[in-house]
């Protein structure tokens, strides 16, 4: 994809000293897009972003009550906003609150494993749970990813939350203080029912993040083996605490796509992927190429450009900041490798460091705040294919156009149209197995956001309409209508 559009973009150019780019795309493409509802892939559990490291703060803090609702609004309202369904919350490990450390609820040491430990749960969870509350009450969503980066310092071999170490008691790591892994696991569910106690099901929990990696902030080593000893142990007490209809375990988060088959392959070997709900992975070291090894329900649970400057920009030649390649990034995640659910980094950062690890930029000193167009892209996907939502196969498509098809648990259907190429297209969409009597289209290019776009039905349920040069536009059969 990358490369397809470097040639378009070179050839462009290589033109343009002739003639202005405009001079060389007259030419409409056109195609027809034939969905079957017949053909089925995996379950879309949804698509987020992450509120850890007191960013949540960002938005709780707000002193501006209509810039925070504004926030909101953009993050989670399917209307205006981006309709994320998913939030991806961290767990805290450290003794306090400096820098943006998420602070535990177990700070003491109890003196041993077996020690009875009293939590000290300050109702704020580094702004997190307000924000969840939120989501949860005021936009519907139904999906609340808990993931811990660390068990506290005294459960590990190195005596610290941050620079690694692992869990006292899995295989290989051995303490003179005794095994903790249940003790981390009580603490896990603890924290499940500080959340229900007001109001928040978390549905997914996680115990790791990126464990082949040994970050200076909070973060722990696992292998695979290790992890699937402590997986045995945190079922079970999940069971014991009649939260098993409610929370699902999800592991491990690894830093690229190889490192996580790896992770899921020893986890099958020590028996114990039964016992998962979904399997999670980063991309920094490497993404996929293919659907991974399990049939357990897989998300992208973390992928973000770390290292360009801030851009809000939609297209400029397809860098890893711009809105269409992140509309790309979904597109292969979930089309070409079975991703169910896409979890982006940060919702809302402040400036500093001024990346593109964030998709809206949050000024706490000033009240302000700069949205990106990574965040309509996001919008274009969330707003119209919604947790439940099947897949389901398209062929057939205009020249630079490619598209994926959802029928969503209410009926309705959604068709997402991405175009690599500079100019627009004119598509035509069969649909098999229904006969839409209806159908609205939404468009995010450079100069709209997720705007209402012209498109038709016939009386046959044929639908025309336009995919705009570079953008991704949305078909949306509503419900009752196919
Ligand atoms: C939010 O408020 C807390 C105090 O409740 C403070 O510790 C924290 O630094 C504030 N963070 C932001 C981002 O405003
Ligand atoms: C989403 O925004 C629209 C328009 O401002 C508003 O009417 C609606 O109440 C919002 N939805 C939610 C769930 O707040
Ligand atoms: C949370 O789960 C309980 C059952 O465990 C259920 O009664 C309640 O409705 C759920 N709340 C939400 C907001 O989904
Ligand atoms: C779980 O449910 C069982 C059966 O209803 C009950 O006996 C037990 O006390 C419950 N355990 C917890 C931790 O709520
Ligand atoms: C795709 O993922 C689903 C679970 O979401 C799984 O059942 C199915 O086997 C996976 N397909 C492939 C080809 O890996
Ligand atoms: C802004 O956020 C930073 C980092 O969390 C915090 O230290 C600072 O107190 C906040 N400033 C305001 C005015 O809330
Ligand atoms: C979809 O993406 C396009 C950019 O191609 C944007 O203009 C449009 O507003 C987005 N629509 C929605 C509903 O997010």
């Amino acid at each position: 994809m990358r490369y397809a559009e470097t040639i378009l973009t070179a050839a462009l150019a290589a033109v343009g000293a002739v003639a202005s780019p405009a001079a060389v795309i007259e030419e409409r493409q056109s195609g027809t897009v034939a969905v079957d509802l017949s053909k089925t892939f995996q379950t879309i559990d949804g698509f987020g972003f992450s509120l850890a490291f007191q960013r949540a703060n960002l938005i709780t803090n707000m002193s501006d009550k209509q810039k925070q609702r504004e926030l909101l609004d953009l993050l989670f309202n399917r209307t205006t906003g981006a309709g994320f369904s998913i939030i991806r919350n961290g767990i805290g490990s450290s003794p306090d609150s400096s820098s943006d450390h998420m602070n535990t609820f177990a700070p003491k040491n109890p003196g041993g494993p077996k020690a009875a430990t009293s939590y000290q749960w300050d109702g704020k969870d580094s702004g997190q749970l307000w924000v969840s509350q939120e989501a949860v009450n005021t936009y519907g969503v139904r999906t609340i990813y808990a993931d811990a980066w660390s068990a506290p310092g005294y459960m590990k071999t190195n005596g610290n939350e941050a620079n690694g170490g692992s869990l006292c008691g899995v295989t290989g790591a051995t303490c003179s203080s005794g095994d903790w892994r249940q003790a981390y696991a009580d603490y896990l569910v603890a924290y499940i029912n500080f959340y229900k106690a007001a109001g928040v099901n978390v549905t997914h929990l996680g115990f790791l993040n990126e464990p082949e990696f040994s970050a200076g902030y909070a973060s722990m080593r696992s292998s695979g083996a290790q992890a699937a000893d402590f997986i045995k142990v945190l079922y079970p007490t999940i069971q014991a605490a009649n939260l098993s209809d409610q929370v699902g375990i999800v592991c491990c988060d690894s830093e690229g796509w190889g490192n996580q088959v790896q992770m899921t392959n020893a986890i099958k070997s020590a028996g114990a992927e039964s016992m998962l709900k979904t399997i999670t992975s980063h991309t920094y070291t490497g993404g996929p190429s293919g659907p991974m090894n399990t049939r357990l329900p897989v998300w992208m649970s973390e992928q973000c450009d770390l290292n360009g400057g801030w851009s809000t920009s939609w297209y400029s030649n397809g860098g890893a900041g711009d809105g269409l390649t992140w509309a790309n990034n979904v597109y292969s995640a979930v089309v070409s490798n079975n991703v169910s659910g896409f979890v982006f980094w940060e919702g809302v950062q402040w400036p500093n460091p001024n990346t593109n690890e964030k998709l809206i930029k949050v000024d706490n000193k000033t009240n302000t705040y700069e949205v990106a167009k990574r965040l309509w892209a996001f919008a274009n996907w969330s707003r119209y294919v919604r947790p439940g939502a099947v897949r389901v196969s398209t062929s057939g498509a205009p020249s630079g156009v490619k598209t994926a098809a959802f029928k969503n648990v209410d009926g309705s259907i959604a068709v997402v149209a991405i175009s690599s190429s500079a100019s627009a297209a004119t598509v035509t969409i069969k649909v098999s197995g229904a006969t839409p009597a209806a159908v609205e289209a939404y468009v995010s290019d450079n100069s709209h956001n997720c705007e209402k776009t012209a498109a038709t039905v016939a009386a046959d349920g044929t639908i025309s309409g336009s995919v705009a040069g570079r953008s991704i536009t949305t078909f949306f059969i509503p419900a009752g209508s196919g």
